[in-house]
Protein backbone atom coordinates (compact mmCIF):
# COMPACT_ATOMS: atom_id res chain seq x y z
CA UNK A 1 0.00 0.00 0.00
CA UNK A 2 1.59 3.40 -0.95
CA UNK A 3 1.90 6.56 1.44
CA UNK A 4 -0.88 7.94 -0.61
CA UNK A 5 -3.70 5.08 0.01
CA UNK A 6 -2.72 4.69 3.61
CA UNK A 7 -3.34 8.22 4.28
CA UNK A 8 -6.13 8.85 2.21
CA UNK A 9 -7.60 5.71 3.95
CA UNK A 10 -6.62 7.21 7.87
CA UNK A 11 -8.01 10.27 6.36
CA UNK A 12 -11.61 8.57 5.10
CA UNK A 13 -12.13 7.20 8.57
CA UNK A 14 -10.97 10.04 10.11
CA UNK A 15 -13.81 11.85 8.35
CA UNK A 16 -16.44 9.12 9.68
CA UNK A 17 -15.86 10.29 13.03
CA UNK A 18 -17.34 12.73 15.70
CA UNK A 19 -16.18 16.77 16.07
CA UNK A 20 -13.70 15.56 19.14
CA UNK A 21 -11.59 14.28 15.79
CA UNK A 22 -11.32 16.94 13.62
CA UNK A 23 -8.76 18.64 14.35
CA UNK A 24 -6.90 15.47 13.80
CA UNK A 25 -8.35 14.87 10.74
CA UNK A 26 -7.31 18.88 9.59
CA UNK A 27 -3.28 17.74 10.56
CA UNK A 28 -3.85 14.32 8.43
CA UNK A 29 -5.47 15.95 5.31
CA UNK A 30 -2.59 18.41 5.44
CA UNK A 31 0.07 16.05 5.72
CA UNK A 32 -1.40 13.88 2.96
CA UNK A 33 -1.67 16.69 0.44
CA UNK A 34 1.66 17.51 1.19
CA UNK A 35 2.80 14.35 0.67
CA UNK A 36 1.44 13.65 -2.06
CA UNK A 37 2.97 16.82 -3.62
CA UNK A 38 6.49 16.25 -2.46
CA UNK A 39 6.49 13.01 -4.24
CA UNK A 40 8.62 13.48 -8.17
CA UNK A 41 5.03 13.21 -10.84
CA UNK A 42 5.68 13.66 -14.88
CA UNK A 43 3.13 14.61 -16.85
CA UNK A 44 4.28 13.15 -20.24
CA UNK A 45 2.67 14.25 -23.80
CA UNK A 46 2.54 11.80 -26.60
CA UNK A 47 1.39 13.06 -30.35
CA UNK A 48 3.82 11.95 -32.76
CA UNK A 49 1.57 10.09 -35.06
CA UNK A 50 -1.98 9.85 -34.74
CA UNK A 51 -2.59 9.33 -30.87
CA UNK A 52 -2.92 11.82 -28.43
CA UNK A 53 -2.26 10.84 -25.16
CA UNK A 54 -1.09 12.27 -21.54
CA UNK A 55 0.19 10.25 -18.46
CA UNK A 56 0.94 11.17 -14.95
CA UNK A 57 3.56 8.86 -13.41
CA UNK A 58 5.70 8.97 -10.29
CA UNK A 59 9.30 7.73 -9.53
CA UNK A 60 8.30 3.77 -9.16
CA UNK A 61 6.24 3.57 -11.98
CA UNK A 62 2.58 4.29 -10.69
CA UNK A 63 0.25 5.89 -13.22
CA UNK A 64 -1.55 8.42 -11.67
CA UNK A 65 -3.64 9.01 -14.29
CA UNK A 66 -3.57 8.69 -17.97
CA UNK A 67 -5.66 9.58 -20.93
CA UNK A 68 -5.67 8.30 -24.75
CA UNK A 69 -7.70 9.88 -27.84
CA UNK A 70 -6.97 7.14 -30.97
CA UNK A 71 -7.35 8.61 -33.87
CA UNK A 72 -6.89 4.88 -35.50
CA UNK A 73 -10.63 4.48 -36.77
CA UNK A 74 -10.49 8.00 -38.70
CA UNK A 75 -7.53 7.00 -40.49
CA UNK A 76 -8.77 3.91 -41.56
CA UNK A 77 -11.69 5.48 -43.46
CA UNK A 78 -9.09 7.13 -45.33
CA UNK A 79 -6.57 3.98 -45.69
CA UNK A 80 -3.62 5.52 -43.98
CA UNK A 81 -2.71 9.00 -42.23
CA UNK A 82 -2.98 12.01 -43.78
CA UNK A 83 -1.34 14.50 -41.91
CA UNK A 84 -2.68 17.60 -41.87
CA UNK A 85 -6.22 15.09 -40.30
CA UNK A 86 -3.78 14.32 -37.77
CA UNK A 87 -2.81 17.44 -36.64
CA UNK A 88 -6.50 19.00 -36.42
CA UNK A 89 -7.36 15.97 -34.24
CA UNK A 90 -4.67 16.42 -32.20
CA UNK A 91 -5.47 20.33 -31.85
CA UNK A 92 -9.22 19.11 -30.80
CA UNK A 93 -8.32 16.62 -28.26
CA UNK A 94 -4.83 17.50 -26.67
CA UNK A 95 -6.66 19.76 -23.96
CA UNK A 96 -8.97 17.62 -23.01
CA UNK A 97 -6.30 14.72 -22.80
CA UNK A 98 -3.94 16.62 -20.58
CA UNK A 99 -6.58 17.84 -18.48
CA UNK A 100 -8.84 14.34 -18.27
CA UNK A 101 -4.86 12.64 -17.41
CA UNK A 102 -4.85 15.62 -14.54
CA UNK A 103 -8.09 14.97 -13.27
CA UNK A 104 -7.79 11.37 -13.08
CA UNK A 105 -4.74 11.18 -11.12
CA UNK A 106 -6.30 14.14 -8.97
CA UNK A 107 -3.54 16.79 -9.25
CA UNK A 108 -3.17 19.84 -11.15
CA UNK A 109 0.36 21.36 -12.95
CA UNK A 110 1.24 23.40 -10.26
CA UNK A 111 2.19 19.62 -8.30
CA UNK A 112 4.20 18.44 -11.27
CA UNK A 113 8.06 18.16 -10.93
CA UNK A 114 8.53 18.20 -14.85
CA UNK A 115 6.95 18.00 -17.84
CA UNK A 116 8.09 15.64 -20.73
CA UNK A 117 6.80 15.98 -24.52
CA UNK A 118 7.51 13.61 -27.24
CA UNK A 119 9.45 16.07 -29.92
CA UNK A 120 10.84 13.49 -32.24
CA UNK A 121 10.98 11.30 -34.24
CA UNK A 122 7.42 11.85 -36.20
CA UNK A 123 5.03 13.37 -38.53
CA UNK A 124 6.45 17.20 -37.84
CA UNK A 125 2.66 18.61 -37.43
CA UNK A 126 1.43 15.95 -35.13
CA UNK A 127 4.50 16.24 -32.96
CA UNK A 128 4.29 20.36 -33.51
CA UNK A 129 0.94 20.22 -31.55
CA UNK A 130 2.18 18.33 -28.28
CA UNK A 131 5.53 20.90 -28.28
CA UNK A 132 3.53 23.88 -28.03
CA UNK A 133 1.33 22.45 -25.67
CA UNK A 134 3.79 21.06 -23.40
CA UNK A 135 6.12 24.27 -23.63
CA UNK A 136 3.19 26.46 -23.53
CA UNK A 137 1.75 24.43 -20.14
CA UNK A 138 5.56 24.51 -19.14
CA UNK A 139 6.14 27.99 -19.16
CA UNK A 140 2.92 28.88 -17.95
CA UNK A 141 3.54 26.95 -14.73
CA UNK A 142 7.18 27.87 -14.59
CA UNK A 143 8.05 23.74 -14.68
CA UNK A 144 11.15 22.12 -16.38
CA UNK A 145 10.71 20.63 -19.65
CA UNK A 146 11.97 17.15 -20.88
CA UNK A 147 11.94 16.28 -24.87
CA UNK A 148 11.78 13.10 -25.48
CA UNK A 149 12.55 10.28 -28.13
CA UNK A 150 9.55 8.13 -29.04
CA UNK A 151 11.57 5.20 -29.71
CA UNK A 152 14.12 5.91 -26.85
CA UNK A 153 10.22 6.06 -24.76
CA UNK A 154 8.90 2.69 -26.22
CA UNK A 155 12.29 0.86 -25.51
CA UNK A 156 12.35 1.90 -21.94
CA UNK A 157 8.75 1.62 -21.06
CA UNK A 158 9.21 -2.31 -19.67
CA UNK A 159 11.12 -0.56 -16.72
CA UNK A 160 7.82 0.43 -15.16
CA UNK A 161 6.48 -2.45 -14.96
CA UNK A 162 9.59 -5.26 -15.01
CA UNK A 163 12.97 -5.30 -13.48
CA UNK A 164 15.19 -5.11 -16.66
CA UNK A 165 18.60 -3.46 -15.74
CA UNK A 166 21.08 -1.58 -18.25
CA UNK A 167 22.42 -3.04 -20.78
CA UNK A 168 19.69 -4.91 -22.65
CA UNK A 169 18.65 -5.30 -26.09
CA UNK A 170 15.71 -3.92 -27.71
CA UNK A 171 13.55 -4.85 -30.97
CA UNK A 172 10.92 -2.23 -31.41
CA UNK A 173 8.57 -3.24 -34.35
CA UNK A 174 5.61 -1.15 -34.83
CA UNK A 175 3.76 0.61 -37.63
CA UNK A 176 6.39 2.99 -38.55
CA UNK A 177 9.63 1.76 -37.11
CA UNK A 178 11.87 -1.67 -37.39
CA UNK A 179 14.94 -1.41 -34.81
CA UNK A 180 17.29 -3.29 -32.99
CA UNK A 181 19.26 -1.51 -30.27
CA UNK A 182 21.62 -2.19 -27.13
CA UNK A 183 19.97 -0.01 -24.91
CA UNK A 184 23.37 0.94 -22.26
CA UNK A 185 21.64 3.88 -20.25
CA UNK A 186 18.80 6.42 -19.99
CA UNK A 187 20.59 8.52 -22.65
CA UNK A 188 22.90 5.98 -24.26
CA UNK A 189 21.41 3.86 -27.23
CA UNK A 190 23.44 2.12 -29.84
CA UNK A 191 21.32 1.01 -33.17
CA UNK A 192 22.41 -2.23 -34.57
CA UNK A 193 19.61 -2.16 -36.96
CA UNK A 194 17.10 -0.72 -38.06
CA UNK A 195 14.08 -0.52 -41.38
CA UNK A 196 15.02 0.40 -44.91
CA UNK A 197 11.54 0.78 -45.90
CA UNK A 198 8.25 -0.17 -44.71
CA UNK A 199 8.08 -1.45 -41.19
CA UNK A 200 6.55 -4.46 -40.30
CA UNK A 201 3.25 -3.14 -39.06
CA UNK A 202 2.87 -0.40 -42.22
CA UNK A 203 3.35 -3.87 -44.55
CA UNK A 204 0.65 -5.96 -42.60
CA UNK A 205 -1.49 -2.85 -42.69
CA UNK A 206 -1.26 -2.56 -46.46
CA UNK A 207 -2.22 -6.11 -47.09
CA UNK A 208 -4.75 -6.18 -45.32
CA UNK A 209 -6.61 -3.38 -46.56
CA UNK A 210 -5.71 -5.20 -50.19
CA UNK A 211 -7.14 -8.05 -48.81
CA UNK A 212 -10.30 -6.51 -47.56
CA UNK A 213 -10.31 -8.05 -44.22
CA UNK A 214 -12.22 -5.57 -42.64
CA UNK A 215 -15.22 -6.51 -44.65
CA UNK A 216 -15.00 -9.89 -42.42
CA UNK A 217 -17.60 -9.55 -39.23
CA UNK A 218 -15.52 -9.37 -36.55
CA UNK A 219 -12.75 -7.48 -38.06
CA UNK A 220 -13.98 -4.25 -38.73
CA UNK A 221 -11.59 -2.47 -36.32
CA UNK A 222 -9.06 -4.17 -36.00
CA UNK A 223 -5.66 -3.11 -36.77
CA UNK A 224 -4.35 -4.89 -40.22
CA UNK A 225 -1.43 -6.34 -38.28
CA UNK A 226 -4.48 -7.31 -36.04
CA UNK A 227 -6.48 -8.55 -38.60
CA UNK A 228 -4.05 -10.34 -39.92
CA UNK A 229 -3.08 -12.49 -37.03
CA UNK A 230 -6.67 -13.38 -36.16
CA UNK A 231 -7.11 -14.58 -39.90
CA UNK A 232 -3.86 -16.38 -39.61
CA UNK A 233 -4.80 -18.73 -37.10
CA UNK A 234 -7.22 -20.36 -39.25
CA UNK A 235 -4.93 -21.19 -41.99
CA UNK A 236 -0.88 -22.57 -42.45
CA UNK A 237 1.83 -21.00 -42.90
CA UNK A 238 4.03 -23.19 -44.90
CA UNK A 239 0.98 -23.34 -48.01
CA UNK A 240 2.09 -19.55 -49.94
CA UNK A 241 5.92 -19.61 -50.44
CA UNK A 242 7.66 -16.34 -49.91
CA UNK A 243 11.12 -15.34 -50.46
CA UNK A 244 13.57 -15.28 -48.18
CA UNK A 245 14.42 -11.41 -48.32
CA UNK A 246 18.05 -10.14 -48.05
CA UNK A 247 20.26 -13.03 -48.10
CA UNK A 248 23.03 -11.41 -49.27
CA UNK A 249 23.23 -8.61 -46.96
CA UNK A 250 25.05 -9.44 -43.61
CA UNK A 251 23.22 -6.28 -41.42
CA UNK A 252 21.05 -6.40 -39.31
CA UNK A 253 18.43 -3.79 -41.22
CA UNK A 254 15.31 -4.59 -41.95
CA UNK A 255 13.09 -4.39 -45.32
CA UNK A 256 9.71 -5.39 -45.73
CA UNK A 257 8.66 -3.89 -49.07
CA UNK A 258 9.72 -6.98 -51.12
CA UNK A 259 7.61 -9.30 -48.82
CA UNK A 260 4.31 -6.61 -49.45
CA UNK A 261 5.12 -6.60 -53.09
CA UNK A 262 5.27 -10.36 -53.73
CA UNK A 263 1.80 -10.68 -50.99
CA UNK A 264 0.21 -7.99 -53.53
CA UNK A 265 1.03 -9.91 -56.79
CA UNK A 266 -0.47 -13.19 -55.05
CA UNK A 267 -3.35 -11.33 -54.25
CA UNK A 268 -4.03 -10.36 -57.47
CA UNK A 269 -2.97 -14.20 -58.51
CA UNK A 270 -5.61 -15.32 -56.43
CA UNK A 271 -7.99 -12.96 -57.18
CA UNK A 272 -7.75 -13.65 -61.15
CA UNK A 273 -7.77 -17.55 -60.56
CA UNK A 274 -11.52 -17.27 -58.43
CA UNK A 275 -12.66 -14.67 -60.31
CA UNK A 276 -13.32 -12.68 -57.26
CA UNK A 277 -14.77 -9.03 -57.92
CA UNK A 278 -15.66 -6.03 -55.97
CA UNK A 279 -16.02 -6.35 -51.86
CA UNK A 280 -15.33 -10.71 -52.30
CA UNK A 281 -12.43 -11.91 -50.65
CA UNK A 282 -10.15 -14.78 -51.89
CA UNK A 283 -10.97 -18.22 -50.63
CA UNK A 284 -7.71 -18.74 -49.59
CA UNK A 285 -7.25 -15.33 -47.28
CA UNK A 286 -6.33 -17.89 -44.38
CA UNK A 287 -3.54 -19.74 -45.46
CA UNK A 288 -2.49 -16.32 -47.23
CA UNK A 289 -2.38 -14.39 -43.82
CA UNK A 290 -0.77 -17.65 -42.13
CA UNK A 291 1.93 -17.18 -45.02
CA UNK A 292 2.61 -13.97 -44.85
CA UNK A 293 2.73 -13.78 -41.20
CA UNK A 294 5.51 -16.71 -41.20
CA UNK A 295 7.32 -14.73 -43.78
CA UNK A 296 7.45 -11.65 -41.55
CA UNK A 297 8.59 -13.31 -38.61
CA UNK A 298 10.98 -15.39 -40.45
CA UNK A 299 12.59 -12.34 -41.81
CA UNK A 300 12.87 -10.26 -38.17
CA UNK A 301 14.21 -13.52 -36.57
CA UNK A 302 17.00 -14.07 -38.82
CA UNK A 303 18.25 -10.21 -38.25
CA UNK A 304 18.04 -10.87 -34.59
CA UNK A 305 20.02 -13.62 -34.38
CA UNK A 306 22.78 -11.70 -36.38
CA UNK A 307 22.45 -8.72 -33.76
CA UNK A 308 22.61 -11.25 -31.21
CA UNK A 309 25.75 -13.00 -32.71
CA UNK A 310 27.51 -9.56 -32.32
CA UNK A 311 26.27 -8.11 -29.28
CA UNK A 312 27.76 -11.18 -27.89
CA UNK A 313 31.00 -10.50 -29.79
CA UNK A 314 31.43 -7.28 -28.80
CA UNK A 315 30.68 -8.31 -25.28
CA UNK A 316 27.66 -5.61 -25.02
CA UNK A 317 25.65 -7.43 -22.83
CA UNK A 318 27.59 -9.31 -20.10
CA UNK A 319 24.84 -9.50 -17.46
CA UNK A 320 23.35 -13.19 -17.67
CA UNK A 321 20.62 -13.81 -17.71
CA UNK A 322 20.78 -11.30 -20.53
CA UNK A 323 17.62 -9.39 -20.95
CA UNK A 324 15.96 -8.75 -24.66
CA UNK A 325 12.61 -6.56 -24.36
CA UNK A 326 10.31 -6.88 -27.98
CA UNK A 327 7.86 -3.93 -28.00
CA UNK A 328 5.94 -1.48 -30.57
CA UNK A 329 2.10 -2.32 -31.89
CA UNK A 330 3.51 -5.18 -34.02
CA UNK A 331 4.92 -6.81 -30.74
CA UNK A 332 0.99 -7.46 -29.61
CA UNK A 333 1.40 -10.46 -32.24
CA UNK A 334 1.92 -13.82 -30.39
CA UNK A 335 3.09 -15.58 -33.53
CA UNK A 336 5.87 -13.06 -33.67
CA UNK A 337 6.44 -12.70 -29.96
CA UNK A 338 6.99 -16.57 -29.94
CA UNK A 339 9.28 -16.58 -32.80
CA UNK A 340 11.77 -13.75 -31.35
CA UNK A 341 11.00 -16.49 -27.86
CA UNK A 342 12.38 -18.95 -29.72
CA UNK A 343 15.66 -16.72 -31.00
CA UNK A 344 15.64 -15.20 -26.98
CA UNK A 345 15.80 -19.33 -26.01
CA UNK A 346 18.86 -20.18 -28.25
CA UNK A 347 20.77 -17.26 -27.47
CA UNK A 348 20.61 -17.46 -23.44
CA UNK A 349 18.38 -14.10 -23.00
CA UNK A 350 15.51 -13.50 -21.11
CA UNK A 351 12.42 -11.89 -23.08
CA UNK A 352 10.52 -9.51 -21.83
CA UNK A 353 7.10 -8.00 -23.30
CA UNK A 354 5.33 -4.73 -22.02
CA UNK A 355 1.26 -5.44 -21.85
CA UNK A 356 0.06 -4.13 -24.45
CA UNK A 357 -1.54 -1.50 -23.50
CA UNK A 358 2.38 -0.21 -23.13
CA UNK A 359 3.62 -1.57 -26.52
CA UNK A 360 1.45 0.78 -28.31
CA UNK A 361 1.72 4.63 -28.41
CA UNK A 362 0.71 6.36 -25.56
CA UNK A 363 1.37 8.99 -22.83
CA UNK A 364 2.61 6.62 -19.99
CA UNK A 365 5.69 5.86 -21.81
CA UNK A 366 6.47 9.48 -22.55
CA UNK A 367 5.71 9.98 -18.69
CA UNK A 368 7.96 7.24 -17.75
CA UNK A 369 11.20 8.44 -20.31
CA UNK A 370 10.60 11.92 -18.37
CA UNK A 371 10.42 10.51 -14.63
CA UNK A 372 13.46 8.28 -15.37
CA UNK A 373 15.63 11.36 -17.24
CA UNK A 374 13.93 13.74 -14.05
CA UNK A 375 15.71 11.02 -11.73
CA UNK A 376 18.88 10.62 -13.58
CA UNK A 377 19.12 14.49 -13.81
CA UNK A 378 19.35 14.00 -17.56
CA UNK A 379 17.94 15.60 -20.72
CA UNK A 380 16.16 18.49 -19.07
CA UNK A 381 15.97 21.24 -21.00
CA UNK A 382 17.63 24.54 -20.11
CA UNK A 383 16.47 26.44 -23.03
CA UNK A 384 12.84 25.72 -23.52
CA UNK A 385 12.68 28.20 -26.96
CA UNK A 386 15.57 26.50 -28.65
CA UNK A 387 13.77 22.84 -28.96
CA UNK A 388 12.17 21.58 -32.36
CA UNK A 389 10.27 18.92 -34.06
CA UNK A 390 12.37 16.55 -36.03
CA UNK A 391 10.58 14.14 -38.65
CA UNK A 392 13.22 11.34 -38.89
CA UNK A 393 16.09 11.00 -35.75
CA UNK A 394 18.20 7.75 -34.99
CA UNK A 395 17.81 6.30 -31.39
CA UNK A 396 21.23 6.35 -30.75
CA UNK A 397 24.72 6.25 -32.15
CA UNK A 398 24.64 4.06 -35.75
CA UNK A 399 26.71 0.58 -35.52
CA UNK A 400 25.33 -0.59 -38.62
CA UNK A 401 28.29 -0.43 -40.65
CA UNK A 402 30.13 -2.27 -37.85
CA UNK A 403 27.86 -4.93 -37.71
CA UNK A 404 28.31 -5.30 -41.38
CA UNK A 405 31.65 -5.18 -41.11
CA UNK A 406 31.30 -7.88 -38.81
CA UNK A 407 30.13 -10.27 -41.34
CA UNK A 408 28.06 -12.88 -39.59
CA UNK A 409 26.78 -15.50 -41.30
CA UNK A 410 24.06 -17.38 -39.96
CA UNK A 411 25.23 -21.03 -40.27
CA UNK A 412 22.23 -22.45 -38.73
CA UNK A 413 19.42 -20.47 -38.06
CA UNK A 414 16.40 -21.26 -35.61
CA UNK A 415 13.36 -22.71 -37.73
CA UNK A 416 9.96 -21.51 -36.37
CA UNK A 417 8.92 -24.74 -37.50
CA UNK A 418 10.57 -28.45 -37.04
CA UNK A 419 9.57 -29.40 -40.95
CA UNK A 420 8.13 -29.73 -43.76
CA UNK A 421 9.42 -26.34 -45.33
CA UNK A 422 13.05 -27.01 -44.38
CA UNK A 423 14.24 -26.67 -48.16
CA UNK A 424 12.85 -23.06 -47.75
CA UNK A 425 15.17 -22.49 -44.91
CA UNK A 426 18.25 -20.60 -46.77
CA UNK A 427 20.70 -19.56 -44.67
CA UNK A 428 21.43 -15.17 -44.74
O1 LIG B 1 3.39 1.17 -32.00
P1 LIG B 1 2.12 1.45 -32.72
O2 LIG B 1 0.85 1.59 -31.92
O3 LIG B 1 2.21 2.76 -33.56
C1 LIG B 1 3.29 3.09 -34.32
O4 LIG B 1 3.38 2.56 -35.44
O5 LIG B 1 4.11 3.90 -33.82
O6 LIG B 1 1.94 0.27 -33.81
C2 LIG B 1 0.87 0.22 -34.71
C3 LIG B 1 1.11 -0.94 -35.64
C4 LIG B 1 0.10 -1.05 -36.78
O7 LIG B 1 0.79 -1.15 -37.99
C5 LIG B 1 -0.67 -2.32 -36.47
O8 LIG B 1 -1.12 -3.00 -37.62
C6 LIG B 1 0.35 -3.12 -35.71
O9 LIG B 1 1.02 -2.18 -34.91
N1 LIG B 1 -0.30 -4.13 -34.88
C7 LIG B 1 -0.11 -5.46 -35.05
C8 LIG B 1 -0.94 -6.11 -34.11
N2 LIG B 1 -1.61 -5.15 -33.39
C9 LIG B 1 -1.19 -3.94 -33.88
N3 LIG B 1 0.69 -6.12 -35.90
C10 LIG B 1 0.68 -7.47 -35.84
N4 LIG B 1 -0.12 -8.17 -34.98
C11 LIG B 1 -0.93 -7.54 -34.10
N5 LIG B 1 -1.69 -8.23 -33.27
ZN1 LIG C 1 5.34 4.24 -31.48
Amino acid sequence: MTCRCILRCVHDNIQRKTNKWNSLHTQFRYFHVTCQKKRPLVLGIESSCDDTGAAIVDESGHILGDALYSQHLIHLNHGGIIPPIAKDLHIKYINPIVSQALERAGVTPKDLSAIATTVKPGLPMSLMVGLLYGTKMAKEHNKPFIPIHHMQAHALTVRMVEKVNFPFMVFLVSGGHCLLAVVKDVDEFYLLGNELDDAPGEALDKVARRLKLRNIPGYETLSGGGAIEKMAKLGDHLSIRFPVVMTQTLNCNFSFAGLKQRAQEIIQEEEQKYGIVADEIIPTVANFCASFQYAVARHMIRRLERALIYAEAKGFIPERPKSMVLSGGVACNEFIRDAVRQVCNKYDYELFCPPPKLCTDNGIMIAWNGMEKWIAGKGITKDIDSITVENKSLIGKSLIEDVENTRIRLRNPVKLVQNKDASQETTS
